[in-house]
């Protein structure tokens, strides 16, 4: 007998992480998009922990569309800034900055620096029904000296992850995405949702 594929909705409103994520799932989750159920808000990110605004997104759409649905809030955690920017990895260089200029802001901060350890983590929140779940991935890098590739998005032309000499901007969509932090946590969401 034909099990139906489950659906849910990833609550972004990013084009290349939809894209990441559906390949992931490909025939196994239908991944609806936030212009699929018609959701065109702004949602918020206030939360000060990656956790936070993930299951803001996430209550946002459950509460207010009554879809399950998992959103995740991502951030690269450079060892030589203390962390940061973290839970502000987006707005690093200022609210409706580009990702050209962050990166700019990053490699200007990381001049001269010797140390350039870092980390992309990932916190994926789930809700089923009434229930919640976490999942988290992360991957291990370096900041690199320079942009380096044009494909991904975001940090991807400056961030080497570890045992690699290329970018994930110089990587394909699927070298990325089997070491990449959103691609461990999203394998993580995947086995939870068709084991359960
Ligand atoms: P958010 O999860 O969309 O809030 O992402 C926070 C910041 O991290 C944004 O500047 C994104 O562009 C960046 N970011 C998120 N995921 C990735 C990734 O896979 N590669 C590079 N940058 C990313």
């Amino acid at each position: 007998m034909n099990k139906s594929i489950p659906e849910i909705v990833f609550a972004t409103n990013n084009p290349h992480k939809l894209e990441e994520v559906r390949a992931i799932l490909k025939g196994r989750v239908k991944v609806l998009s936030l212009g699929d159920i018609d959701c065109h808000d702004d949602i918020p990110e206030t939360a000060d922990t990656l956790e936070g605004n993930a299951l803001i997104k996430a209550r946002w759409v459950k509460e207010k569309y009554g879809y399950d649905c998992f959103a995740d809030d991502t951030g690269l955690l450079v060892d030589a800034l203390d962390g940061g920017p973290g839970v502000y990895s987006a707005r690093f260089a200022g609210d409706h900055c580009s990702p050209d200029d962050n990166i700019a802001l990053l490699l200007e901060k990381l001049q001269g620096e010797k140390n350039r350890q870092a980390k992309f983590c990932t916190v994926i929140a789930l809700i089923q029904g009434d229930k919640e779940y976490l999942f988290e991935g992360e991957v291990k890098g370096t900041i690199a000296e320079k942009h380096c590739g044009t494909a991904g998005f975001g940090y991807d032309p400056v961030f080497i992850p570890e045992n690699s000499n290329l970018s994930f901007a110089e990587m394909s969509p699927e070298s990325k995405n089997e070491i990449s932090h959103r691609g461990r946590a999203v394998a993580k969401l995947a086995s939870f949702l068709l084991n359960s």
